[in-house]
């Protein structure tokens, strides 16, 4: 939620910010923003809506070139997407400009503060106040790292803050709480970015920002400290994935991209987890086998795509543990008083790591003394650092807005922890394991072979473009399917959609259905629990009655539901508590094309932001 990236170094520092800005649209795309030190002062653009309405302005009316610059891409949460609520924000005098991500809770006090000593501040948002505070504290101290740990000793909430001052022309300061901030180091040169991406085109050697932290930027290194002014530990890394992963690729869209590069990242999140004997290793879960063994319930916490995770794996936990588990809400979870103890698991699942939602619900899980084991695809991220373990989804950069193959290697790490904690506490396990494992092993082939089947599917979504109101049933872990291909239609069709439990459907909402209405019916595997897979088809049978137009998500060879369906897409046989790895891709497909179909933006969607770095 918002991107920031600041540079010092000899290149022009306004082309790299602004190619930083690009990569991380993605982050939000209500204004865009940036300021250059030049020519012993400071100048700044900023324009409401998206990048290229900055860039027509740069353009149009360019800044100087100068080798200091921060820039920013806004999700709105304090004053509308307007260009004075755009950042930079400046002092008055104009020699202080400041970017931020967060929430700076106690601004309005701070504000009337600075305005009764003179202050003429001419936003709505709460970012303006840092600029007007790092002001008067660099009257006082001369130096920008010490007057932004004097500011941030004052501010309350969850921030991200990079500042430059018209009188230090050669440093970038940046401070960090709760909100995600990354240093890049090259040769006479350094960057600050929210994720990495902004700065990969120039160097991998990456440092991890901690909590309550300030970094200093000059040409010639990067200093960190704590916000009490005391040297900091940091942790180095190199960023092992490479440029074009941060690139469309030749697709249309990242969307597009991301959902075709399914099976790699399915295949690359098993690899090396699996043993040719069926056998589980997962190196990285540092929970001690007993502490496992002792867990007597799990809870699993997350938000929206990465909830619908979760709610599959509840069923596969049970099912093949005989633990208790239950999926709630991250953004629900400490409100409600949840009952905790050390013999609790929780599993936070979360594709950025940065969800302000599921990091409060996993701090809260462990100041009552549950362990937490993170699922996270950003390594570095805030979610891992804050957990006792971390399994890492490989799914590489997920850029576009609508979660996809993030959201399948979540599935793909949530079986293999079930399938450990079972190996550790010895489960008892038939036939089905095994069958599973393998089935497992090859299930990126499957995820290919639904991709190649996906042209019905597009043209069916082209078909149906201009309908309001799409709804999707399902049963047992269908139904979080279901649940999944809604929330994709709603956030990129901007369509009425609504998933249900099919057997929900007489308890009220069967009253929706009118003629020709789309339903989309997730079909159980009719081997193994085929009660399930009968139960659907009567189902289907009661929607039809009234008038439902069916699109039937089935597995190849179920004959049983071709009466009932007016559209039929196939998936492969697969084991049933994994067949959401292949039920999700046509759906992901169909949302995406019906996107497109009524014109939206696909990786961009209204009001989202990829990272949810507030509550
Ligand atoms: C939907 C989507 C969101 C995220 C949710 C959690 O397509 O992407 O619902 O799944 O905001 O995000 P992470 O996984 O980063 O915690």
């Amino acid at each position: 939620m918002c991107g920031i990236v600041g540079y010092v170094g000899s290149q022009s520092a306004l082309e790299i910010v602004t190619a930083g800005l690009k990569r991380l649209e993605y982050r939000g795309y209500d204004s865009a923003g940036v300021a250059v030190l030049a020519d012993g002062g400071l100048a700044a653009a900023k324009k409401a809506g998206k990048l290229v309405n900055l860039e027509k302005e740069l353009k149009e009316r360019p800044l100087p070139t100068g080798s200091t610059a921060i820039g920013h891409t806004r999700w709105a949460t304090h004053g509308g997407p307007t260009d004075a609520n755009a950042h930079p924000h400046l002092d008055n005098a104009g020699r202080v400009a400041v970017v931020h991500n967060g929430i700076i809770e106690n601004f309005a006090a701070l504000r009337a503060e600075l305005e009764e000593r003179g202050h003429e501040l001419g936003s709505e948002t709460d970012t303006e106040v840092v600029a007007h505070l790092i002001a008067e504290e660099f009257s006082g101290c001369a130096d920008l790292a010490e007057a932004m740990r004097l500011v941030c000793r004052r501010l309350e909430g969850a921030f991200t803050l990079v500042a430059v001052h018209a009188d230090e022309p050669d440093v970038v300061v940046g401070a960090r709480r709760n909100s995600p901030l990354v240093v890049g180091v090259g040769e006479g040169e350094a960057f600050l970015a929210s994720d990495v991406a902004a700065f990969i085109d120039h160097t991998r050697a990456a440092i991890e920002l901690g909590q309550d932290q300030v970094v200093e930027l000059r040409r010639d290194g990067v200093s960190v400290t704590g916000f009490d002014g005391r040297p900091a530990d940091v942790r180095s890394y190199r960023v092992d994935w490479d440029a074009a992963a941060a690139e469309k690729g030749g697709y249309d869209y990242f969307m597009l991209k991301e959902i075709a590069e399914q099976p790699k990242a399915v295949a690359d999140t098993l690899l090396g987890r699996i043993d040719a004997s069926g056998s589980l290793t997962l190196d990285e879960v540092r929970i001690s086998a007993s502490a496992l063994r002792e867990v007597d319930k799990v809870v699993i916490v997350a938000c929206g795509t990465a909830f619908h995770a979760g709610l599959i794996a509840k069923y596969a936990i049970e099912h093949w543990t005989r633990i208790p588990c239950e999926v709630e809400l991250a953004s629900e979870f400490r409100y409600r008083d949840p009952i905790l103890d050390q013999q609790t698991l929780v599993i936070a699942i979360s594709q950025s790591g940065e969800t302000m939602d599921t990091l409060m619900a996993l701090r809260h899980a462990r100041e009552q003394g549950a362990r937490v084991l993170a699922i996270c695809n950003t390594n570095g991220s805030t979610i891992p650092r804050e957990s006792d373990a971390v399994l890492y989804t490989h799914a590489g950069p997920e850029v576009a807005v609508a979660s996809t193959k993030a959201f399948l290697t979540q599935l793909v790490a949530c079986y293999l922890v079930a399938l450990y904690l079972g190996q550790v506490r010895g489960t008892k396990w038939g036939d089905e394991i095994g069958a599973v494992i393998r089935e497992l092993s090859r299930i990126s082939c499957e995820v290919e072979r639904v991709l190649e089947t996906m042209e019905p599917v597009r043209e069916l979504a082209r078909s149906l473009a201009s309908k309001n109101t799409v709804l999707f049933l399902g049963r047992h872990v269908g139904y979080p399917v279901a649940l999944e291909g809604a929330l994709k239609l709603k956030e990129l069709a901007y369509m009425h959609a609504e998933g249900f439990a099919a057997g929900e459907l007489k308890h009220g909402p069967i009253a929706l259905i009118e003629d020709d209405l789309p339903v989309v019916v997730v079909v159980p595997s009719p081997r193994g629990r085929s009660v399930l897979h009968d139960k659907i088809v009567s189902n289907m049978q009661e929607i039809r009655a009234r008038g439902a137009r069916t699109i039937v998500i089935a597995e190849e060879g179920d004959e049983a539901v071709v009466p009932y369906a007016d559209h039929l897409i196939r998936i492969p046989a697969t084991p049933t508590l994994l067949q959401p790895l292949v039920a999700t891709v046509p759906l992901q497909v169909f949302a995406c094309e019906l996107a497109t179909a009524r014109g939206n933006e696909v990786d961009q969607p209204r009001n989202l932001a990829k990272s949810v770095t507030v509550e």
